[in-house]
C-alpha cells in the first residue's frame, strides 16, 4: 500500500428510500436571547491568544473586538457585540465553496477530485515516510480548498469569481464585496499558497491556471462578512441549504450534510478531533477571529473575536461555542437514557 486507499462508494438511494432526520429544535427564543447573552458576558474579559499577523492587514484588528450570533431554520437571529464590524471571511469561506463544486460536479465526482479525509494517512502509516497519493486530503485545508476553488464552475478566473461570489452571498443573503485591503495584503505575502497551487498542479491535482486559481482562492479569502453574515451561511447549512432569511435553495440537501461531514472531520484543521470530541458540531474556523458551527435542523452559530490560539483557533470563539452547544443542545452525540415507555 502507497498511499490512503480511496473511501468505499456506499450507496443509498434517496428517492427510493427517503432519508429521514435526526435533530431536535432549539430551545424558545427567549431562552436563546439570555444564553446568547450569558455567554458574551461571561467571554468578553477572556484575554488570550494573540491576532493573527501573517496577513499584514489582519494584525490592526482589535483584540478585543467579540461578537456571536445565533440563527434558528426560521431565520430568527439572536445577537450580541460586536455584529456590524466586517472583517474577512478567510477559511470560513472554504466550506461554501466546496458546496458550490459538488453543486457544479456532484458530490462523488468531488470526492473524488479533491479527497475528503481527515488526515490523509492510512492507519498504518508512518506519516514520513508515506506520502499522500492523492495530494489532496480534503477541501478545507489550503491545498485542497485551493484545488476546490480551481473546480469553481467558469471557464476564466473571472467567471469563477464571479460564481464564488455569487454563491456565497446568497449563503449570507445579501451581496458580499472583497475588502481590497485584505486582498493587496494577502496577495503580497502569499508566496506559500502560490507554492502549494504549483505543486498540485505538477501532480495534476489542480483543475486551473496555478496563479490565477490563488488570485481567486485569495479574493473568496478578502470576502467581507459580519457576524451576523455567517451564522445566516451557517443556519442555511443547517436547514437542507435553504437560506431561512431569504427562503432562496442554495444547494440541495444532499449536497448540505456532505459539506457538513467534511466539516465535522476537518474545519477545526488539526485539532478536528478535539473540537468534535468537546463540542459535538460540524465547525470552521478563520484566521480572522471567526468561527462558524452548524447544528442539523437547529441553526447556525457565529463567533467573532481575533485573538488566536497557537493552531489558528479563536479563543474567545472556542469557549463561547463549546458553552453555547452544551447550553442550546447542539451536540450531535448528545443523548440521554430513555424512560421506558411501560
Ligand atoms: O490562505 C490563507 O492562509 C488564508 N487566506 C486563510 C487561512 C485561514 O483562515 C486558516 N484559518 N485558520
Amino acid at each position: 500500500m502507497t498511499g490512503l486507499p480511496m473511501n468505499q462508494d456506499l450507496p443509498f438511494d434517496e428517492e427510493a428510500a427517503p432519508s429521514r432526520v435526526s435533530t431536535g429544535d432549539l430551545p424558545e427564543p427567549p431562552e436563546i436571547r439570555a444564553l446568547v447573552t450569558e455567554v458574551y458576558e461571561r467571554y468578553r474579559h477572556e484575554d488570550g491568544g494573540a491576532v493573527a499577523d501573517y496577513i499584514p492587514a489582519l494584525a490592526d484588528a482589535s483584540p478585543d473586538l467579540f461578537g456571536i450570533a445565533v440563527v434558528n431554520p426560521w431565520g430568527q437571529s439572536f445577537e450580541i457585540g460586536d455584529i456590524d464590524t466586517r472583517f474577512s471571511i478567510q477559511s470560513v469561506s472554504k466550506p461554501f465553496v466546496f458546496a458550490l463544486v459538488c453543486d457544479t460536479l456532484g458530490y462523488e465526482e468531488a470526492r473524488v477530485r479533491l479527497g475528503v479525509n481527515s488526515t490523509g494517512f492510512p492507519f498504518n502509516s508512518l506519516m514520513a515516510v508515506e506520502l499522500n497519493d492523492q495530494r489532496t486530503m480534503n477541501p478545507l485545508v489550503n491545498a485542497g480548498a485551493i484545488a476546490t476553488t480551481s473546480l469553481a464552475p467558469g471557464a476564466t478566473a473571472d467567471e469563477k469569481w464571479d460564481a464564488i461570489r455569487q454563491r456565497l452571498s446568497a449563503f449570507a443573503g445579501r451581496e458580499l464585496t472583497m475588502s481590497d485591503e485584505v486582498y493587496a495584503s494577502e496577495s503580497a505575502t502569499n508566496l506559500r499558497n502560490q507554492g502549494i497551487a504549483h505543486l498540485l498542479k505538477s501532480y495534476e491535482r489542480l483543475y486551473f491556471d496555478p496563479d490565477e486559481t490563488t488570485d481567486v482562492y485569495t479574493r473568496q479569502c478578502s470576502l467581507e462578512v459580519t457576524v451576523h453574515d455567517l451564522a445566516v451561511m451557517a443556519a442555511t447549512l443547517a436547514n437542507g441549504g435553504v437560506n431561512p432569511v431569504t427562503g432562496e435553495t442554495v444547494i440541495g440537501p444532499g449536497v448540505c450534510r456532505r459539506v457538513l461531514a467534511v466539516m465535522a472531520s476537518a474545519g477545526l484543521y488539526e485539532l478536528s478531533g478535539d473540537w468534535l470530541y468537546q463540542i459535538g458540531v460540524p465547525g470552521k474556523s478563520g484566521v480572522s477571529g471567526a468561527i462558524v458551527t452548524v447544528a442539523p435542523g437547529k441553526g447556525g452559530l457565529a463567533t467573532y473575536s481575533p485573538p488566536l490560539d497557537a493552531a489558528g483557533n479563536s479563543v474567545r470563539g472556542q469557549l463561547a461555542t463549546k458553552y453555547l452547544a452544551e447550553r442550546l443542545g447542539l451536540n450531535l452525540f448528545a443523548s440521554v437514557p430513555a424512560a421506558h415507555p411501560s
